[in-house]
């Protein structure tokens, strides 16, 4: 396919610069990813990733392999190699629920400082709306006076896990412009990807992206809503979410009843759009409450374990599950942790096994649970078994085999990953989300 070539830099080797940038390679653009983790940038250069996402070890090789990908710790360097210039660092939310611009805003000082001629500047970070306009000012003040610039807002929908597929076959681009000029680089930038593209206004495009992840925890707390009610009347949350979702209205998609939403965006991009709505004379009182059921959502699945564990203390409680959803090592805001430090208060002995989170939730638990080498010897000796994260290969280990390593067989299930009717059949004592038992 014939299309323009562009120079990117993307600013901010994590989760989605590192992905965006391999996957702007992947399809024929020449990338440079800057980061100001110096540590993170050499162990790049040797093919040592910074964070687990299927299938990205082998594109970055592919790529950097065919000269279309490289990596650098100066943002200077790499504005002066490029035309389009990304910004994806973290955008992490205060106490008070405000966004820490600081580092978009150190490197927009830093980009500006840099230019030497025209440049497309691109929020792919999340970020509240006007924040484009903060950017477009900072820029304005440090670049050489008079130098044409665009700003656009280019948010990023991708889910860790399938991050890759979800980069390259999206369900839509959506790309705030302030010029013709930008828009038609930013088409041209994504012509080989075959998606619809939404053009609106810088802060429509800001709007979008805090609505969306918005709307999606407000799904995942709803079910989570229905669940508990489908557990007090002898319902199944998972016969009520299929019928839902096949009202086209409705969706199927985030309907799974579980111990609730973690993750580094959807806690912290509804605390920033309550935020946001304050400042816009809104109290956004659906979203408080979202956030509320989902923090309960974990405690009374806590409490599940307590009340049904007799003498907890001492016992060993082995636990599937560590990330906060699967395929990813990523441990931020995971609701394993506060399980896990609930069952650590109450002095049980927790077993845990995760197929790529252990090291990083070394970094949180440092020696105060057992780390097991998989799945099976975590079971051993315990007297539950609670399930935190549904990997694909959790579900592949047969309940018999389950029951004959357990000193009690006992489950909690937070994911939903045995069926009900067989661990019933089984004899195991097992407990689920919004499934009666009866
Ligand atoms: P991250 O913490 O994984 O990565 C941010 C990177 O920016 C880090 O490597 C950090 O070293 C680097 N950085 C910070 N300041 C810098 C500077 N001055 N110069 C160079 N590098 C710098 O964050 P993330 O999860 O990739 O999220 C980035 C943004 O994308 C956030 O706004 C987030 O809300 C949004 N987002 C994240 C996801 C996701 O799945 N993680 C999906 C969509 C959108
Ligand atoms: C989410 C969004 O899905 C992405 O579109 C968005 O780009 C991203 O946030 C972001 O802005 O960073 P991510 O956090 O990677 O992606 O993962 P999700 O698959 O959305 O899961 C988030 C949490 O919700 C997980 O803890 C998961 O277990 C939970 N979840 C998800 C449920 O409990 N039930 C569901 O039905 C779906």
């Amino acid at each position: 396919m014939s299309f323009k070539k562009e120079k990117i830099c993307v600013i901010g080797a994590g989760y989605v610069g590192l992905v965006s940038g391999t996957c702007f390679a992947q399809i024929g653009h020449r990338v440079v990813c800057v980061d100001n983790n110096k540590e993170k940038i050499e162990n790049l250069e040797k093919g040592i990733l910074p964070i687990y996402e299927p299938g990205l070890e082998k594109m970055i090789s592919k790529n950097k392999r065919e000269g279309r990908l490289s990596f650098a710790t100066s943002i200077a360097q790499g504005v002066g190699e490029s035309n389009i210039i990304f910004i994806a660092v973290h955008t992490p939310t205060k106490e008070n629920g405000e966004t820490n611009l600081q580092y978009v805003e150190d490197v927009s000082r830093e980009v500006a400082r840099a230019m030497d001629k025209y440049k497309v500047l691109v929020s792919k970070s999340t970020m509240p709306v006007n924040t484009g306009q903060k950017i477009k000012e900072i820029i304005t003040k440090y670049c050489p006076k008079g130098l044409a610039f665009d700003i656009v807002s280019n948010p990023e929908f991708l889910k860790e896990g399938t991050a890759i597929k979800d980069f390259l076959e999206p369900d839509r681009i959506v790309i705030g412009v302030e010029s013709k000029k930008a828009e038609k680089i930013m088409r041209g930038i994504y012509k080989p990807i075959k998606s619809p593209i939404i053009f609106t206004s810088i802060e429509s495009s800001e709007i979008i992206k805090h609505a969306c992840n918005a709307f999606l925890a407000t799904k995942i707390s709803f079910i989570n809503a229905i669940a508990n009610i489908c557990e007090k009347n002898s319902a199944n949350v998972e016969e009520v979410a299929m019928a839902m979702g096949l009202d086209k209205r409705i969706g199927s998609d985030f309907l799974k009843a579980g111990i609730g939403f973690g993750g580094s965006c959807f806690p912290k991009d509804v605390d920033a759009f309550i935020n946001v709505a304050k400042k816009s004379g809104y109290e956004f009182n659906l979203l408080k409450e979202v956030k509320k059921i989902n923090k309960k959502q974990r405690e009374i699945f806590l409490d599940n374990i307590i009340r049904h564990v007799p003498d907890i203390k001492g016992k060993n409680i082995a636990v599937w599950g560590l990330s906060f959803k699967p395929d990813t090592d990523d441990m931020r805001e995971a609701p394993s942790v506060d399980i896990i430090n609930g069952l650590i208060a109450q002095g049980a002995i927790v077993k845990a096994f995760d197929p790529v989170a252990i090291k990083k939730s070394k970094e949180i638990f440092k020696d105060e649970i057992m780390y097991c080498k998989d799945a099976k010897e975590a079971l051993r000796d315990s007297v539950a078994l609670v399930v935190l994260t549904e990997w694909g290969h959790f579900k592949k280990i047969k309940p018999e085999e389950i029951k004959k390593l357990m000193k009690f067989p006992r489950i909690f299930d937070g994911r939903n990953i045995f069926p009900l009717r067989k661990m019933a059949d089984l004899g195991f004592d097992y407990h689920s989300i919004g499934k009666n038992k009866k």
